[in-house]
């Protein structure tokens, strides 16, 4: 999969720049002080031979070291209070509202609309326009989950029975890797979310594509995958607009095939790693809710040819 593995340090969006604007004053400011005390410690080790020090010195000392400490304290305190509030007092007009639901282990997307004909689903690939706000509504299927996309924000928890919006937004194009950052079960590990943050036309063009139902294969081969896909268990949990598949426990698979990744980041979306996660998912994600399907072959290259025609 790829995208960029950057970390809170390189920050893309306005509120990772604030929590690294902390991160680098704690680090430097705990980092000064450890320096001072190592420093007064090897100059006591040093001095301890010579004269004794008066009981007045002493104490001006110690009351001046206490005064420091509790202003470097008061000044960190501060400085974490300061950028928790310009986090929160991101609240722009007209943001974009994606729902985000955590499932055991992928990502559910549904980008909300006034217009209920402009509401489409995806999964796992969170395309979002550059310079926009992004009002991400938080909510999970089964256990508590939490979104991560270090180089765009903070964690944020996905609570079952609640809501917890998570605004962000990306200040320049680029792939952003995310994560689930709250153990989840067994595969907690291969729950991958990645960002793609581009311009706003190619957003649009991404957007209304999104929206259009993929036309029925012309291919033969792809027909009877069709035919099979919609009579065997895929039509059990995952939804293909346009089809009777509407099930809705696995990923929306519309457009299946213009994604980067496959099983929540786990796999390069390839036909190869297609065939090898429909045969063979509990052997790659085991505990994950997608079984292995056994196909015969030419049963499988027609399901392959099938998913293939999903862009
Ligand atoms: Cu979901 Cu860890």
């Amino acid at each position: 999969m790829s995208g960029s593995a950057l970390g809170p340090l390189e920050p893309a969006g306005p509120q990772a720049e604030a929590i690294a604007r902390l991160i680098h004053f704690f680090f430097w400011t705990t980092g000064t002080v450890y320096a001072v005390v190592l420093a007064t410690l090897v100059a006591a080790l040093l001095r301890r031979r010579k004269r004794e020090t008066g009981e007045r010195t002493l104490s001006a000392a110690v009351g001046l070291a206490l005064g420091i400490t509790l202003a470097v304290l008061a000044l960190l305190t501060g400085a974490s209070y300061w950028t928790s509030h310009r986090i929160t007092r991101f609240r722009p007009a007209r943001p974009i509202e994606i729902e985000v639901t955590g499932h055991q282990w992928w990502w559910e997307l549904r980008y909300l609309n006034e217009e209920p004909s402009r509401i489409f689903q995806s999964a796992n690939e969170l395309h979002i326009p550059v310079g926009r706000a992004v009002a991400l509504k938080l909510k999970t299927a089964d256990v508590v989950h939490s979104f991560w996309v270090p180089q765009l924000h903070g964690k944020r928890d996905l609570i079952p029975g609640q809501e917890n919006v998570l605004w962000l937004q990306a200040d320049r194009p680029g792939l952003y890797r995310g994560r689930c950052a709250e153990f989840c079960g067994l595969q907690h590990a291969h729950m991958e979310l990645l960002v793609i943050a581009e311009p706003q036309t190619d957003f649009e063009a991404w957007q209304t594509h999104q929206l259009k139902e993929p036309s029925p294969p012309a291919d033969p081969i792809a027909q009877r995958g069709k035919q099979l896909f919609l009579s065997g268990p895929c039509v059990m949990c995952h939804t293909i607009a346009g089809t009777l598949a509407q099930a809705t426990a696995g990923p929306d698979l519309t457009h299946l095939a213009s994604r980067q990744a496959l099983a929540g980041g786990t796999l390069p979306n390839t036909r190869g790693h297609r065939a090898g996660w429909v045969m063979n998912a509990q052997v790659l994600k085991p505990g994950g809710h997608m079984p292995s399907i056994a196909l015969g072959s030419e049963e499988l290259q027609a399901v392959l040819a099938y998913l293939e025609t999903l862009r």
